[in-house]
């Protein structure tokens, strides 16, 4: 089916609001002249430190897919999805679009689709507000792959078991040079509004403390500071505490880690994430023990060790079946956090020669 170009934007509005790691919106898009949407990865914006086999930004392309796809299905239009349609391993997917057909999925997905633009990331703490006993229930009943799970715990213990791997993984991201200057680099130090990447303020770092993470912006400085635990009073406050602070705490989980995977499980992520902001819920999500332990980068030996102590720590809990992907912290808090922004669309259209 041929869309006018109305709609293309409208479709491509929509994948443009997606989430992405550290807002890298690592993805590019063509419309064929047969009516379909390729989505690719972006070269120069994927494959790199933790992403070395492309978890985060098969994520992100999930996210991208599923916006798509709500947003079309809100049109009156329904989606098929080809994943990994030829042998370019940065072809993620082509969509075609027809005529709707499916009235039931129609006003699920509908609703979902309306929370697109409203979406996003909540990083301040802390949350409050004591969450209804069937929560777990409604934002898992937004799922609708099998293979992918929600997980929503409330109870103090039950977060407490994920509490210390939480810790460990995001810690391990200031203590390795290359996740260190992976993690910098997407941090903008003098444009308050960055078309891509985040500021200071995005990341939810107060006022005060910000001229100490320009100091341990550069790899030297910081190692300086984690001789006298720097690393692990970063994880306290950007972990521990604002989990300890939320009433809720939300694991993503798979049944498999492929490439095809990682886009399935982006695709669920981003219905979570609408259903959440549909309940009111804010939701800060933390990446590094699932993405760390699947994406297994090159560190030194203490540290490759720690991680296998976090995957063995997630095997404990989930058991063999199941991968984490990511963790989401949730609660309420009123008032908006600073936004992040996005790139110009026209920058996103791929050229093929
Ligand atoms: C795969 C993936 C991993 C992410 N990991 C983290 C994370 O570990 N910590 C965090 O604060 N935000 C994380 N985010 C949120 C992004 O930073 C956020 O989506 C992006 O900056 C765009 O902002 P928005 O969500 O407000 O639109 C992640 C998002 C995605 C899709």
């Amino acid at each position: 089916m041929l869309l006018d170009a109305q709609l293309k934007a409208a479709i491509i509005q929509a994948a443009l609001y997606s989430p992405s790691a550290d807002n890298s919106q690592p993805w590019q898009y063509v419309w064929h002249d047969t009516g379909d949407l390729s989505i690719w990865s972006d070269p120069q914006l994927s494959g790199k430190a933790t992403d070395q086999t492309y978890v985060l930004t098969d994520l992100a392309i999930g996210n991208v897919l599923e916006a798509i796809k709500l947003q079309a299905k809100s049109l009156g239009i329904d989606t098929e999805l080809n994943y990994f349609p030829d042998e370019d391993p940065m072809h993620v997917a082509v969509v075609s679009f027809t005529s709707q057909t499916n009235q039931k999925l129609e006003a699920d997905d509908c609703e979902l689709a309306k929370y697109i633009a409203d979406r996003h990331t909540d990083r301040r703490f802390p949350f409050s507000g004591k969450l209804d006993v069937n929560i777990g229930r409604q934002l898992s009943e937004s799922l609708n792959d099998e293979n992918c799970q929600l997980h929503t715990f409330t109870d103090r213990k039950e977060i407490n078991n994920y509490l210390p791997l939480i810790k460990k993984a995001e810690s391990i991201r200031f203590r390795a040079e290359s996740l260190h200057s992976e993690l910098f680099q997407t941090v903008n130090f003098e444009d308050p509004t960055p078309s891509q990447g985040m500021t200071l303020g995005m990341l939810g770092i107060e006022p005060f403390a910000r001229p100490i993470f320009r100091y341990i912006s550069t790899w030297r400085n910081m190692q300086k500071l984690n001789k006298i635990g720097a690393s692990k009073m970063i994880a306290i406050r950007s972990v521990t505490l604002p989990i300890r602070l939320s009433p809720g705490l939300c694991l993503l989980t798979a049944s498999g880690e492929s490439r095809l995977d990682m886009v399935k499980a982006g695709q669920q992520m981003l219905r979570f994430w609408l259903a959440a902001t549909k309940l009111g819920l804010s939701v800060h999500p933390y990446a590094a023990p699932g993405v760390l332990t699947l994406a297994k980068p090159a560190l030194d030996p203490l540290l490759t060790n720690e991680l296998s102590d976090v995957e063995k720590g997630l095997a404990e809990q989930l058991g063999a079946s199941a991968t984490a992907i990511m963790f989401f912290r949730i609660g309420f808090k009123k008032g908006l956090p600073i936004r992040s922004q996005r790139r110009n669309i026209d920058s996103m259209l791929k050229i093929v020669s």
